[in-house]
């Protein structure tokens, strides 16, 4: 069993003018200490997929289909109960921009120790102690003066280092950070994900990281799904999506890199115009602006297709390969 298992989830809004199917149908597992990237462009659905693991979606943002267990608990329509014991001290999450989740009228000694006294069974001193801890622990120098401080007199990289040692104040078994370095600038990004690395080596937690940077995933991670349009295109370990992708937009999006970049590349974006969520095409949502769509690409969704056993696309391309190489003979093929 993984330790969180994900099965056909799918978030939807419910807008006055029509639903928005943000995440529709998405699998996954991440297992116990490893760390899973999710990417995509902006707008394919990677927030929404981290707010609804962590079940804080808001309106008229809703769950409306699928599982989501974690260690075998059923998180999806689960007890407000359940669900404040795991968020709380299972799973937790930090996000773009720490100044949304930080309050500018406590010192970051009062947020971190409440968060601690919280979260586990400690006095006021011992989590005083504790925090002090942590804030060497997420590598800031002079804690007991950090403490007093407030958010505003902190640098953004350190406010970042503050929100993740709020985040693991819990000691979580499963950190969920959506694109925790994209408002840092280039150097403090690469201290943020060398402290979160060395975190979830040290703690023995697994990560779950959003961002639409493939230097981040190639740095980070062990396992990778791309996502476009709220469905996972592609699945597998980074070393397969990297050098094996299957994916015609997975494919797109390995161009995209800047030749020569070594770490942290920023996508160049893909040719032709991101998907209009409101009226999705009826068959690959990425059909229209790729170049070896075929007419099935247009009617049809792709299923997943197995490539190894761990490694799976959703794309037709690999079923005409298959085709052409005699491989396989799938179903689809008296169909069309
Ligand atoms: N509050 C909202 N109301 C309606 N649609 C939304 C809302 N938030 C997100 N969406 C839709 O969900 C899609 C995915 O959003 P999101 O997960 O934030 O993308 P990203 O991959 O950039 O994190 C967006 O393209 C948008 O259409
Ligand atoms: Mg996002």
């Amino acid at each position: 069993m993984s330790l969180l298992e994900v099965r056909d989830l799918k978030t939807s809004f419910l807008t006055e003018s029509g639903e928005v199917k943000a995440v529709d149908g998405i699998s996954f597992n991440v297992e116990k200490g490893k760390v899973l990237g999710i990417v995509g462009e902006s707008g394919s659905g990677k927030s929404v997929t981290a707010y609804s693991l962590m079940q804080i979606l808001s309106n008229p943002g809703k769950i409306i289909g699928g599982s989501i267990k974690f260690d075998g608990e059923e998180l999806v329509n689960a007890d407000k109960k359940v669900l404040r014991k795991i968020r709380g001290s299972k799973i937790s999450m930090i996000f773009q921009d720490p100044m949304t989740s930080l309050n500018p009228v406590f010192t970051i000694g009062n947020q971190l120790i409440e968060a601690i006294m919280l979260h586990t069974p400690r006095n006021k001193a011992q989590a005083t102690e504790r925090a002090i801890e942590m804030i060497k622990l997420v590598g800031i120098n002079d804690p007991e003066k950090r403490l007093r401080q407030y958010p505003h007199e902190l640098s953004g990289g350190m406010r970042q280092r503050v929100m993740i040692a709020i985040a693991l104040a819990c000691e979580p078994d499963i950190l969920i950070a959506d694109e925790p370095t994209t408002a840092l600038d280039v150097t403090i990004q690469a201290q943020i994900l060398e402290l979160m690395k060395k975190l979830q080596q040290e703690l023995g937690m697994a990560i779950i990281i959003v961002t639409h940077d493939l230097g981040v995933i190639v740095t980070m991670c062990d396992e990778v799904i791309v996502l476009y349009a709220g469905k996972v295109c592609e699945k597998g370990s980074v070393d397969e999506i990297f050098y094996n992708p299957k994916h015609e937009y997975t494919k797109g999006l390995l161009r995209s890199i800047p030749y020569g970049s070594k770490s942290l590349g920023r996508l160049i974006p893909i040719e032709g115009s991101p998907i209009d969520m409101m009226n999705m095409p009826k068959g690959c949502a990425f059909a229209p602006r790729c170049s070896k769509a075929m007419k099935i690409c247009l009617e049809r969704q792709c299923e997943e297709v197995q490539i190894t056993a761990h490694h799976s696309a959703a794309c037709w391309i690999n079923i005409k390969e298959a085709i052409d190489k005699e491989e396989i003979v799938p179903v689809q093929a008296n169909e069309t």
